[in-house]
């Protein structure tokens, strides 16, 4: 021990302050337990990754590069006047966005009293971390229960190493107040596609360079189709079976199976997946155990994992694998004191999930039975259109010996789609027959990361395709188009022949 190391008591310990460790706080405040919260970036950073630099900054560029886009796009129905985007005062208005549902965060954890610590924690013990503030100083906390919340960061590659100018991770391509001439993204995953789109929207020239053979390898094929088709609609180049290799002046060489290619990059993206924050964490000094070789063998080797992973055929999981996860058990504990929920632990790495072990980690280190267990986790892309999709895929319900029958109605049959001048894309159902319930839901479209939720309900509860059919949609919404999937499995659509 260090001498003069006076511990304080923190009953129970957040380490992070977003979507899973804010939740995790206000459930374990509202248990009645005393919430001590640690985030690196104090009050100011409460929401996270997800909220500054991730999905609130990118959805509010993508609507917002959207917008200006489609108002070209309607000059056909009659929309006139051209809409420009001004990238600074966007980046203003998306500061005080975040700051504002920041504080709004800070005043839920307030209500619970809960204590926030501003620094950078990490464990000496199994009952103890030592935070190191901003002012360099060092409080010790002596915990009874603690919850590893700390998230995870873009992974680099050796070759293309982030220096916030030239290469860039998507925290620095979110905060960009010039749209480049030129752009190379490295990676078609979800960060990828998002952000090439959106960038293609603002009038950069976009190549997409994605080492295996299709875009979004996580996802089915069928679904992603309409994507790649609007991305081509967009100008965007996307080469497919193409590996980053390194800069060349003002270019990217891509290394493909014809040999190098170049490809022009004022500015390179690296989007090749993301890597658990639990190396600096001194896990090992509180007894918790962590996948693989840790530290730098992870980082690297995480992301040439998975661009290979699907060159044998085997498609690359979505979210995190590989080195630096905390296995756990059902209930979040990595031991009887310490749970860990979110990017730090397997799974898709996505905030909502996120949130939901936040719950069962608060609960089960309260003495309260609990257990993270859902049928379906939904996946949401903001890509153009938006893909969500939520439980089995018709091949992944076989695999999982059911017996399985998809619907499909197709996006140009909806009247309502047809208001937005929008007909590629779908809403799909799986059902498994031997059971009749609703095992997979699957929609490509306007708003599918909204109407995604339906689907997951209706898996969550068990529902037959008939409940869904016998539940009466509003019209003229897309919300129909899952009503009218679920007729079609039995048999008996209304906008489509069967
Ligand atoms: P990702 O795992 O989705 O995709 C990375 C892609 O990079 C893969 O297709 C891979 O084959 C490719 N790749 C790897 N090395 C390469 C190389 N050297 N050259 C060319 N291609 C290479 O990773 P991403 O997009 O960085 O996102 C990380 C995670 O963040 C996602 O899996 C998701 O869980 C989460 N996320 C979720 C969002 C949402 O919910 N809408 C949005 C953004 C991220």
């Amino acid at each position: 021990m260090v001498v003069g190391e006076l511990a304080e008591s923190a009953d129970l310990l957040v380490i992070g302050g977003g979507p899973g460790g804010y939740a995790a706080a206000i459930r374990a405040a509202q248990l009645g337990r005393e919430v001590t919260l640690v985030e690196r970036d104090g009050a100011a950073g409460l929401g996270g990754v997800c909220l500054h630099r991730g999905c609130i900054p990118s959805k509010a560029l993508i609507e917002v590069a959207s917008a200006a886009h489609r108002g070209a796009a309607l000059e056909t129905a009659g929309l006139e006047g051209e809409l420009s985007v001004s990238l600074p005062r966007f980046q203003a208005w998306r500061a005080e966005l975040c700051a504002r549902l920041a504080r709004g965060v800070g005043e839920l954890l307030a209500k619970g009293n809960v204590r926030i610590v501003h620094g950078e924690a990490r464990f000496n013990r199994p009952d103890r971390v030592a935070v190191h503030t901003p002012d360099d100083r060092a409080i010790f906390l002596e915990f009874q229960h603690a919850i590893v919340a700390t998230g995870s960061r873009p992974i680099e590659l050796p070759n293309l190493p982030f220096d916030g100018e030239r290469v860039l991770d998507s925290t620095a391509a979110l905060a960009l107040t010039e749209t480049p001439r030129s752009v190379a993204v490295v990676g078609a995953g979800y960060i990828g596609l998002e952000l090439g789109t959106a960038l293609a929207k603002l009038g950069a020239r976009v190549t997409i360079v994605e080492a295996l053979d299709r875009i979004l390898p996580s996802i089915d094929a069928s679904l992603t189709a309409p994507v790649l088709r609007r991305l081509r609609a967009l100008g965007v180049d996307v080469q497919l079976n193409a590996t980053a290799e390194r800069l060349d002046g003002d270019c990217l060489i891509v290394a493909t199976a014809d040999g190098d290619d170049t490809v022009a990059a004022e500015r390179v993206i690296v989007a090749v997946g993301r890597t658990p924050n639990t190396d600096e964490l001194g896990l090992t000094a509180a007894g918790v155990e962590v996948a693989g070789s840790g530290r730098d063998g992870g980082v690297a080797a995480a992301g040439v994992e998975l661009a290979r992973s699907g060159r044998d055929g085997s498609p690359a999981a979505a979210g995190i694998t590989g080195a630096g996860l905390i296995p756990v058990a059902a209930d979040m504990r990595a031991t009887d004191r310490i749970a860990a929920i979110g990017d730090v632990v397997a799974g898709p790495a996505l905030a909502h999930k996120a949130t939901a072990e936040a719950a069962v980690a608060a609960e089960a280190l309260s003495g309260r039975p609990a257990a993270f267990d859902p049928r379906a986790i939904p996946e949401v892309i903001f890509t153009d259109p938006e893909i969500a999709t939520v439980g089995l895929t018709e091949a992944q319900a076989r695999e999982a010996g059911m017996d399985p029958r998809t619907a499909t109605f197709p996006l140009a049959a909806s009247g309502r789609a047809g208001t937005l001048d929008a007909r590629d894309g779908l809403t799909r159902v799986v059902t498994d027959q031997a059971t009749d319930r609703v095992v997979g839901v699957h929609i490509v479209g306007p708003h599918a990361s909204e109407l995604i939720a339906g689907g997951a309900l209706a898996i969550e509860l068990m529902a037959a395709p008939g409940d869904l059919a016998a539940t009466i949609h509003p019209h003229p919404t897309l919300s129909e188009s899952l009503h009218e999937a679920a007729a079609l499995a039995l048999g008996h659509p209304l906008h489509v022949s069967g």
